[in-house]
């Protein structure tokens, strides 16, 4: 909810999937979150659907908002009250709205609501299904992030940009590499695929170190720019596991080997996920299918 001046919320609703009316207590009614303030396109990104009920002054802005943030709208529109729209004489307010939506490339559909008095609803359906995710898996070299993504693939369509990969590809493991060059290289390969898949609204699992509070910030703001949803999954494994695994995968050879060296740069640079990055946490050896089921699915 977001509204300057403190509303008076209806308790009653019904409910379309049981059909039944349902009255909310005052504890669900305050939960309600809300905020106290006139709406800013740009509060847009944080939302996947805009709903405007009787929104003075906010229809325009709306649609402008979501032809923006590539998102839906709902509107219950009233009056032409507050809107910087000069109403033009015999011209129909809910159609001056269709045409300005129209007019931004949306196509508008519209139903009525059953009750009586201003009651017919405009909305678009292109965007909801189809906003993407951006998953980024942070942790440890060694950590588990590749099994997850292989688990995840079972429960979730995504595309995968794996900085493992792409170092493989240009052969970046061998002898004295990777270098900080091949580093920056391969992010910035891997920063150009996710940009196109975002751009082409698919879901992306980013499998990278991401060992850096600033590496995670960059995706965010990538996600953020491409419309995105994003979602930080943080591979908590204890060091010793981690420490087992490397000396175990000298021996079978299944990915790239890291040099000590490089296993202490990656102890120093990692930077716990901060709790304003809401990141899901999964600790090692937490069932992995559980996890996923319980987080993601
Ligand atoms: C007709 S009332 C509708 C209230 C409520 N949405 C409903 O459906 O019952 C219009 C509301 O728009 C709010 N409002 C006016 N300008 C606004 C703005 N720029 N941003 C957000 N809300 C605004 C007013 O405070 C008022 O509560």
């Amino acid at each position: 909810m977001i509204d300057p001046i403190e509303e008076v919320y209806l308790k009653k609703y019904k409910d379309l999937n049981t059909d039944c009316r349902v009255l909310l207590t005052d504890k669900e009614v305050n939960s309600i979150p809300r905020i106290a303030g006139i709406f800013r396109e740009d509060l847009t990104n944080d939302f996947d659907l805009l709903i405007g009920l009787h929104a003075h002054g906010s229809n325009l802005q709306i649609i402008n908002a979501c032809k923006k943030y590539n998102r839906d709208f709902v509107l219950l529109p009233c009056c032409v009250i507050d809107e910087p729209l000069t109403k033009r004489p015999n011209i129909d307010w809910l159609k001056s709205l269709v045409d300005f939506a129209a007019n931004r490339g949306f196509e508008v559909k519209k139903t009525t609501l059953n009750f009586k008095g201003q009651n017919t609803l405009i909305y678009t359906d292109q965007y909801l299904t189809k906003i993407p995710t951006l998953y980024t898996i942070t942790g440890l070299p060694y950590s588990g992030k590749t099994t997850l993504r292989k688990e995840l693939i079972k429960h979730i369509d995504f595309e995968l940009v794996s900085i493992d990969n792409i170092m493989d590809k240009s052969n970046m493991w061998r002898e004295g590499h990777p270098t900080q060059d091949d580093w920056d290289k391969a992010y910035s390969v891997a920063y150009e695929q996710l940009k196109t898949y975002l751009k082409a609204n698919e879901d992306v699992v980013f499998d990278g170190g991401s060992l850096k509070f600033s590496e995670r910030e960059t995706q965010r703001n990538i996600a953020k720019k491409y419309g995105a949803r994003h979602k930080l999954i943080y591979i908590n494994t204890p060091r010793y596991e981690i420490i087992k695994r490397r000396l175990r995968n000298q021996k079978t050879k299944e990915r790239g080997d890291l040099t000590d060296s490089e296993m202490e740069k990656a102890f120093n640079m990692f930077e716990e996920p901060r709790v304003n990055e809401t990141p899901l946490e999964y600790s090692t050896p937490e069932d992995l299918k559980d996890w996923i089921g319980e987080n993601l699915s």
